[in-house]
C-alpha cells in the first residue's frame, strides 16, 4: 500500500475542507490521507456514512478541488493534467450510484456511447460504431438496446450503459461511488461480476466506495477503512479481514457473516456507541477514541499515524 514502481494512483498528505456553516470551523471532510494504490488494483473505500469517501473520490478526478496535498496519477500531478481535460478523462473516469443523473434523458444509448468518442476526436463514424459495438459486448449490453432512451432500459442496464460509457476512451482508472445501491438485490451481483471481469480482462485499476462489506470481502483486492476524514486501516483484503486490526475495523467488519460457519459461530457483533463526532470538530488525539471499546487515556491525547505493521498493512492505532 505504499508507494513503488508500479504505483498508478497515488495521495499524499490530501486534505480538502469545506466551508461550513461556521466561517471559522471548516467542515474537514478529507482531512490528511495518503495512499498508494498499484496498477490492476480493485481497491475498496469503505467507513461510515460521512466519512468523507465520496468527497475524496471526487478529488481524484478533479470534480472537487484540494484544500492542500496532491493527487499524482503516474506520478503526474492532476492539477497539470486537469489542464487538458482530455488527458485526465484518458487516464481516469467515474461511475456514480445513479446511473439516470450520468446519462442525458434525451440521448439514445448509443449516442451516450458516441459522446465521449466524438469529444475526443475518436475515428470516423465507421470506427465509432465498431467501437459502440464492442463497449455493449464488453458490458453485455444487447445491440437492441443502442436505439433505446435511458428511461426505457432496467436500472441494471442503464449501469451498464454508464459503465460502458465510462470505458468508452479506456481510461486506465475507474472509480466507481456506491455502483450498486441504486440497483434491485438481484441486479447487484451480476454488477459486481461484470466490475471484476472487467478489471482482469482490461487490466483496469477499480477503486470503489461500497457500503457492501461482503462484496467487498468477494471481489476487491485490497481495502482502506476510513473514519472522520482520515485513513484508520489499509491493508490487501484477505488479512484485513480475516485478521482486522483497528478497533473501528473490527467493530465495521463484526457485522458481515463470515462465509466459513465456524468463524461465523463465534462472531460477536461490536456495536459501536452514539454517533461520528462532527468533521467541523473531529476529538482529539485519535479522532476514534470517543466510540472506541479499547481506549487508553493516551488515545486522547496524541494523534496515532498510519504505519506499516508485520502483515503488511497500514494502522493508525496506539494499541497496535
Ligand atoms: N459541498 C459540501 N459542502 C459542505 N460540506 C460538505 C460538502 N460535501 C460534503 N460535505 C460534508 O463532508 C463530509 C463528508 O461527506 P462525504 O459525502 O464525502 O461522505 P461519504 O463518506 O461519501 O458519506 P455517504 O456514505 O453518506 O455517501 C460530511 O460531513 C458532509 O456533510
Ligand atoms: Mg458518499
Amino acid at each position: 500500500m505504499t508507494a513503488n514502481t508500479n504505483t498508478l494512483l497515488e495521495v499524499r498528505d490530501l486534505t480538502v475542507y469545506f466551508q461550513g456553516q461556521n466561517k471559522h470551523q471548516p467542515v474537514r471532510a478529507v482531512d490528511g490521507i495518503s495512499f498508494a494504490i498499484p496498477e490492476g488494483a480493485f481497491h475498496a473505500l469503505v467507513g461510515e456514512s460521512g466519512c468523507g469517501k465520496t468527497t475524496l473520490a471526487r478529488t481524484l478526478v478533479g470534480l472537487q478541488q484540494a484544500t492542500s496535498g496532491e493527487v499524482l496519477i503516474r506520478n503526474q500531478n492532476i492539477n497539470s493534467l486537469l489542464k487538458n481535460r482530455k488527458l485526465l478523462a484518458k487516464d481516469v473516469q467515474f461511475v456514480f450510484q445513479n446511473p439516470l443523473g450520468a446519462l442525458s434523458r434525451r440521448q439514445t444509448v448509443y449516442q451516450s456511447l458516441e459522446e465521449p468518442l466524438l469529444i475526443h476526436n475518436v475515428g470516423n463514424a465507421d470506427r465509432r460504431r465498431q467501437r459502440i459495438h464492442e463497449l455493449a459486448e464488453l458490458v453485455g449490453l444487447p445491440l437492441s438496446s443502442l436505439d433505446r432512451l435511458p428511461r426505457s432500459l432496467s436500472g441494471g442496464q442503464r449501469q451498464r450503459v454508464a459503465i460502458a460509457r465510462a470505458l468508452a476512451l479506456e481510461p486506465s482508472i475507474l472509480i466507481c461511488d456506491e455502483p450498486l445501491s441504486a440497483l434491485d438485490v438481484s441486479i447487484q451481483a451480476q454488477i459486481v461480476s461484470l466490475f471484476s471481469q472487467l478489471q482482469q480482462k482490461l487490466g483496469l485499476t477499480i477503486i470503489m466506495i461500497t457500503h457492501d462489506l461482503a462484496v467487498v470481502r468477494e471481489v476487491c483486492t485490497s481495502v482502506s477503512v476510513m473514519y472522520l476524514g482520515k485513513v484508520m486501516e489499509a491493508n490487501n483484503t484477505e488479512p484485513l479481514f480475516a485478521q482486522p486490526a483497528h478497533p473501528y475495523t473490527q467493530a465495521l467488519l463484526s457485522s458481515v457473516p463470515s462465509p466459513d460457519p465456524n468463524t461465523e459461530s463465534t462472531r460477536q457483533r461490536i456495536v459501536l456507541r452514539g454517533e461520528p463526532p462532527s468533521p467541523m470538530a473531529p476529538p482529539s488525539g485519535c479522532r476514534f477514541h470517543t466510540r472506541c471499546p479499547k481506549a487508553v487515556p493516551e488515545c486522547s491525547a496524541k494523534e496515532p499515524v498510519l504505519k506499516p505493521q508485520a502483515n503488511s498493512g497500514l494502522i493508525a492505532c496506539h494499541l497496535v
